[in-house]
């Protein structure tokens, strides 16, 4: 894997001479976060709050999950605490199928998966449509050792709860993602939801989240439920159709996309479905990495 984007301290370097901007060995993305400029170019002045991401990011090379969880680290609290920050991950192919045989694996990598853990691994929470739940075959999320450490550190749970949003409630609460996570499984739903089946999913084991008057889930209403049982690090995982009503509600803050080097043709969904929005929604590149002709993207709405 390397980085093309925000260049790094070796690009500035070589751009400093040309532009007359940046010192030596400048390097941008350092401890603080992806601030800095190069040429004319002003990378956001956002901080990530990570602990300095590594030098000769150009070289293309494994990266250890300390790494990918540096450069992936969700934003500072701001003065007033932490607020929510709801990114997505998803992945597509050149010509935007998000899922090839009604699944995603396909169009996937060794390293997409390792971003994808990654992602797992600094997220309170994953909020996910129930129809990927049910054909994705959704499990809990599990404990994974590698980001304890860096979990208990930031107050998280062993591993993040799963939240699966759901109209219908269809859903087979005798599978291990109700019935035995490491953190109850929660289910985002409408008032107007079937009592039996919320009566299920409790028995279950999963923890009901009303989230809209009628059966569905109001969007911002569930970003502001789950930040008021303390999840503000949010990232959820799709699918189309509830991707794109994140959108259309305006409370994506980040897509983290991944674009696979793959033609499907075909009629595969895109990665956010349903009603287009009236006004194309504006986000700004955070940072690009690259592995085997796979671009991981980072996105951030501007
Ligand atoms: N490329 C990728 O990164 C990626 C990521 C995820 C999934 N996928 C693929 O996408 C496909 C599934 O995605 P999808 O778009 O069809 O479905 P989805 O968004 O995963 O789930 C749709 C379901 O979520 C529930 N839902 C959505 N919005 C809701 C709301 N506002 N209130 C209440 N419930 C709501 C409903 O569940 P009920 O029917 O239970 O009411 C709805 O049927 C699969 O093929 C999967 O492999 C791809």
């Amino acid at each position: 894997m390397r980085r093309l984007f925000p260049v790094t301290d070796q690009t500035a370097t070589r751009a400093s001479g040309e532009s007359g901007g940046g010192g030596a060995g400048e390097t941008v993305g350092a401890p603080g976060g992806v601030s800095g400029s190069e040429g004319s170019r002003a990378v956001p002045a956002v901080d990530f709050g990570h602990g300095g991401l590594p030098a000769g990011d150009l070289v293309d090379r494994e990266w250890s999950l300390d790494e990918l969880a540096a450069a992936y680290a969700y934003p500072e609290p701001g003065p007033t605490g932490r607020e929510p920050w709801l990114r997505a991950n998803m992945v597509s192919t050149l010509d935007g199928a998000a899922q090839h045989d009604g699944r995603s694996q396909p169009i996937s990598s060794a390293t997409d998966m390792r971003v994808f853990g990654t992602l797992r691994g600094l997220a309170d929470v994953i909020v996910v449509g129930a129809e990927t739940v049910r054909h994705e075959g959704y499990r809990p999320a599990r404990v994974r050792a590698e980001f304890a450490e860096l979990r208990e550190a930031a107050g998280q749970t062993p591993a993040p709860a799963i939240a699966v949003v759901s109209a219908s409630l269809e859903l087979d609460f005798t599978l291990p993602l109700f019935t035995s996570p490491v953190t109850p499984t929660l289910v985002l739903t409408g008032a107007a939801a079937a009592p039996d089946r919320i009566a299920t999913a409790e028995k279950a084991g999963a923890r009901v989240v009303i989230a809209g008057d009628g059966v569905g889930v109001d969007p911002a209403r569930a970003v502001r439920a789950l930040a008021d049982l303390g999840h503000t690090r949010l990232l959820t995982e799709g699918g189309p159709r509830l991707l794109g009503q994140l959108v259309a509600a305006g409370v994506l803050d980040e897509l983290c996309l991944t674009v696979a080097p793959l033609l499907t043709a075909g009629d595969a969904q895109r990665i956010a479905g349903g009603p287009s929005v009236g006004v194309p929604r504006h986000f700004e590149l955070v940072s690009l990495l690259e592995e085997a002709g796979f671009l991981f993207s980072r996105y951030r709405r501007s």
